[in-house]
């Protein structure tokens, strides 16, 4: 479960990026993030990835507690991060690696042995369809497939937690649409999704919770649609 209390977040001691930010996430959901440019979206899911820590309030993830006073020990955030996968805004591919060694990094931190390792990052290239270019480039690809190798690198050590954000940015609509299915596929299989997004069409066309942020304040959705309906 993914619980944020009262979080604050100043950047440069003055600007309110976050304010006064409380949600709950259970494990298996389904969640969209939106709100206009600047709100808070990635900043909020940087304080899930703990790449981010709070200027005040509490951030919960599968236990791991982060704080403006308590830090998870590095050792413990590199474990939490083993759980979770992220598609960044800005992709982060290595350009100068090709695709196989690119899903192959991440592969790794999982561990295992070299075949284990080898084996997974295929497993992940042909679940986003595209195990034929392991050998090419990040630049020799089209975004849409860039942003397939970003979902592969990202559930290569089957996270229970996906976070995407954007991922699908500048994409034409098919194209869209297909990695917006990719994603509620790999909901499907149990990992819990966040995904940060400006394309209404995946809201109005699906029922999952919309939790959104106005200027750094949750305006919709902080509770989960879990516990609401359980009172
Ligand atoms: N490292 C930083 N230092 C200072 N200000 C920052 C930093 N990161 C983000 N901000 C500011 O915090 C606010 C929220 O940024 P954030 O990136 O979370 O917005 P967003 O909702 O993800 O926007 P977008 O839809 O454009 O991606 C913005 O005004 C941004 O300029
Ligand atoms: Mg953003």
């Amino acid at each position: 479960m993914i619980e944020l209390t009262h979080i604050r977040k100043t950047y440069d001691d003055a600007f309110e990026a976050l304010n006064d930010v409380t949600l709950t996430i259970e494990n298996g959901e389904f969640v969209f993030l939106t709100g206009q440019s600047g709100a808070g979206k990635t900043t909020l899911l940087k304080h899930i990835f703990m790449e981010e820590f709070p200027t005040d309030g509490m951030v919960s993830v599968f236990g791991r507690v982060s704080s403006a006073r308590v830090h998870p020990k590095f050792r413990e955030i590199a474990k939490l991060r083993r759980e979770m996968g992220i598609v960044f805004q800005d992709i982060r591919l290595l350009s100068d690696r090709s695709v196989f060694d690119n899903i192959c990094f991440a592969a790794r931190v999982g561990g295992g042995t070299e075949r284990q390792i080898k084996r997974r990052v295929f497993e992940a290239l042909t679940v986003v369809g595209l195990s034929h270019k392991n050998s090419s480039k990040p630049n020799q690809l089209s975004g849409g497939e860039q942003q397939r190798i970003a979902i592969a690198r990202a559930i290569v050590n089957e996270p229970k937690l996906l976070i995407a954000d954007e991922p699908t940015g500048n994409l034409d609509r098919s194209i869209s649409d297909d990695i917006f299915s990719l994603i509620e596929s790999i909901n499907s299989w149990g990992t819990t999704v966040i995904m940060a997004t400006h394309d209404r069409s995946f809201l109005e066309r699906t029922h999952y919770r919309e939790i959104s942020l106005a200027h750094g304040k949750l305006i919709r959705g902080g509770g989960s649609r879990i516990i609401a309906d359980r009172y």
